[in-house]
């Protein structure tokens, strides 16, 4: 009689010891940075109705709030603002005394070794909700490129550890670059959203910093989600200009785009966990259909393996609490 030969996966699969000996992927508390939404005003933690777990928060709330991250072990967070008033550039947005500066000193005096990230963008500032400056109804990108710099300047000033641009303008990087080493900080990396689609998944974002557009909408900046190729070239551009970590965003619908990047950039690359990824998965957990640390806890381990080495997620308190009971 002929001898069947086929594989035997399962010998590595056996018990849990084996199991660990051969896992690939881990994720760990290090991976994740923590969006945090900071707004003008007094005793406000306002619930963000599309996100449950998520609030708007003054500055007199964040106090606690940055004490139980570090306890949790989080080693990062991106901020932002929502300001008093909104104009048509954004002043807000590039004031010394402006909700993120204020909300960055505070942290920094508070936690010096927690990292802030600042996201520099002017939707949240600009009357119109537009990333850029515009004249008419154009989001014009050179005009733009000073506003973001000065932006990303004083963010830096104020002690911001991290620049993470998500304007999407060409040049940005170039432009921020050049203003932060002519304003003396050569050392702040600039944590690039290279690859950024234009993507429904923004939805509850808009509700919880307030930045949605006032007319038109972000295709003639964002990217379209038919595209791969693109994906490419937006991140060359930014390598070359002198970023130090690429964001891809959304991550869920564009694994495959994690993957090119990382295999194409020796640069750390990071999935941004959009605010409409969440909600989905808090959506179900509540109405009890899934399993909600175990639909989390899957979800990023499969964007780490997808080639990101951080995860930008508003899961990160959770996932911080389910490691520790692992
Ligand atoms: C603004 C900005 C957006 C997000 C991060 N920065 C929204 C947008 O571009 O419309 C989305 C984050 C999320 O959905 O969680 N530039
Ligand atoms: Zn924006």
């Amino acid at each position: 009689m002929t001898e069947l030969y086929f594989q035997r996966h399962r010998r590595l699969r056996q018990n849990a010891a084996m199991r660990a000996l051969v896992k690939e992927t881990y994720l760990q508390k290090e991976d994740l940075i923590y969006p945090l939404f900071i707004i003008e005003g007094e005793n406000i933690k306002n619930p963000v109705s599309s996100m449950p777990g998520v609030f708007q928060l003054s500055l007199d709330n964040l106090a606690a709030e940055i004490d139980e991250i570090v306890d949790l072990g989080i080693r990062a967070v991106l901020l932002f603002g929502i300001p008093e008033e909104k104009d048509a550039v954004g002043t807000g947005a590039f004031h010394d005394h402006g909700i993120v500066q204020k909300a960055t000193r505070l942290i920094k005096e508070r936690h010096p070794e927690l990292l802030v990230v600042a996201d520099t963008c002017l939707c949240e500032f600009t009357d119109h909700g537009h990333c850029g400056v515009i004249e008419g109804e154009q989001v014009l990108n050179d005009p733009s490129l000073d506003v973001l710099a000065r932006t990303a300047v004083s963010q830096a000033k104020a002690g911001a550890d991290i620049i993470a641009p998500s304007n999407m303008m060409d040049g940005f990087v170039t432009a921020i670059r050049a203003g932060l080493d002519a304003a003396g900080f050569q050392h702040i990396p600039i944590m690039s959203y290279a690859v950024k689609y234009a993507s429904s998944y923004y939805g509850p974002f808009r509700e919880a910093a307030e930045g949605a557009p006032q007319f038109g909408d972000r295709k003639t900046y964002q990217m379209d989600p038919s595209n791969r190729m693109e994906a490419i070239r937006e991140a060359t551009s930014d390598v070359e200009e002198g970023a130090d970590f690429l964001i891809v965003k959304p991550a869920l619908a564009y694994l495959d785009i994690i993957r090119d990047v990382k295999n194409s950039f020796p640069l750390p690359v990071v999935a941004y966990n959009v605010s409409g990824e969440y909600s989905m998965v808090k959506a179900a957990a509540q109405n009890g259909w899934i399993d909600e640390k175990a639909v989390v806890l899957e979800t990023l381990l499969g964007m780490k393996r997808a080639g990101s080495d951080l995860i930008i997620t508003y899961h990160a308190k959770d996932v911080c609490r389910w490691l520790e009971e692992k």
